[in-house]
């Protein structure tokens, strides 16, 4: 195939620099690549496969059309350019929560539902789901598949990584300030300060107590898995952790399903490592990941007192997994089906 014009809207945010890492060691042949940040960044210059690309603001792309278009910089900025983008004949695929759960924009998991890309999308846009819900749903399709599910209930432990390059950031000064008793913890990032701390709210807190990250979970892990009135219900938490996401995860199924079943499915499941409960590789955690394209999944055991439930602990690299990884993959769905513009 010819090589492709690609745009990487957030090109200097924590998403936009795993992107960028990505693409360049991928099969992905590209002729042109447009890096776009905010004004605070145009003009630095990003080495990709040996060449300096330039970091441009968004207003001067309005006669520019590309084969692919990332989008990474926030809802506001999506809603307002990817259509446009579209329109031009790229394909849109947006990291941020403006389209998913619109009827007409396909919210695709490539290991779970990558028969969604099957026509080329409405508009040209297409949605790559929230963090928490990627892994997630990964490791519940084979178990979905084989059994009827009656709820899940969950609780994630979400990295600082999710809030960006600032949420970093924060949790660093943070802590440094801590140790140091320089200073005490800033909280701009976060809604009350991460370092040392557990914080159990995560996105905008509605009326009925419910934050926003809480009901993207909820409402995507629905329309990716096509089950929807799938019943489950999570309290999301901010841990003081780098990056990685991880999940506890309670599955009550209508009958009872044998442990060793459901740890066959999840071990034939691709990109998703299994954690036998053997000794060093008892389960994952979020620092020490090493394949960080996969979903690690450990600590799978029954509920002694119901053998309709099982737990599950669910780790995932939020940056690569739950974000810039889905992503590429999706490209790579649209360029093997030939669903590019001029393909
Ligand atoms: N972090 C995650 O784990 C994760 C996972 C899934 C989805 N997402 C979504 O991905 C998006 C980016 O998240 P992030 O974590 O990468 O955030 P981030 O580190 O804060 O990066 C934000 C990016 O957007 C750019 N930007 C800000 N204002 C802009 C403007 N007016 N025009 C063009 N670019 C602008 C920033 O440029 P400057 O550097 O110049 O400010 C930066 O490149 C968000 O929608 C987020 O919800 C994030």
């Amino acid at each position: 195939m010819s090589a492709l014009k690609i745009a990487i809207i957030g090109a200097t945010g924590a998403v936009g620099t795993e992107l960028i890492k990505l693409i360049e060691h991928s099969q992905i042949p590209v002729l042109r690549l447009r890096l776009i940040a905010s004004s605070r960044s145009a003009g630095r210059q990003i080495k990709f496969r040996g060449t300096s690309w330039p970091v441009d603001v968004i207003e001067n792309t309005s006669d520019a059309a590309f084969d692919i278009a990332f989008f990474s910089a926030g809802g506001a900025i999506s809603l307002k350019w990817a259509p446009r983008f579209g329109a031009k004949g790229a394909l849109v695929i947006d990291n941020s929560n403006a389209f998913r759960m619109n009827s007409e924009v396909p919210l695709i998991v490539p290991q779970v539902n990558a028969n969604t890309l099957a026509s080329r999308p409405n508009r040209g846009i297409v949605a790559n789901p929230n963090c928490s819900t990627i892994q997630l749903v990964r490791a519940l399709r084979p178990l979905a598949q084989a059994f009827a599910i009656r709820q899940i209930v969950l609780t994630t432990y979400q990295a600082a990584s999710g809030g960006g390059l600032r949420g970093i950031d924060e949790l660093l000064t943070g802590a440094r300030g801590v140790l140091d008793r320089t200073c005490e913890p800033t909280s701009e990032r976060f809604p009350v300060s991460l370092a040392f701390n557990v914080i159990p709210h995560v996105g905008e807190l509605s009326g009925d107590g419910v934050t926003l990250e809480e009901r993207k979970l909820v409402q995507e892990s629905r329309k990716i898995l096509g089950m929807p009135e799938l019943k489950l219900t999570a309290t999301c938490v901010r841990v003081p952790v780098i990056n990685g996401h991880s999940e506890a995860v309670y599955i009550e199924f209508s009958d009872c399903v044998p442990l060793n079943k459901a740890r066959e499915l999840l071990a034939r499941e691709p990109g998703i490592q299994l954690y036998d409960g053997a000794s060093c590789r008892a389960y994952p955690t979020p620092r020490l990941l090493e394949n960080a394209g996969d979903v690690h999944v450990g600590r799978i055991r029954a509920n002694p007192d119901d053998g309709r439930g099982l737990w599950m602990w669910v780790v995932a690299n939020n940056l690569q997994v739950g974000a810039a990884l889905n992503a590429i993959q999706i490209a790579e769905l649209a360029i093997t089906n030939r669903l590019l513009g001029e393909q």
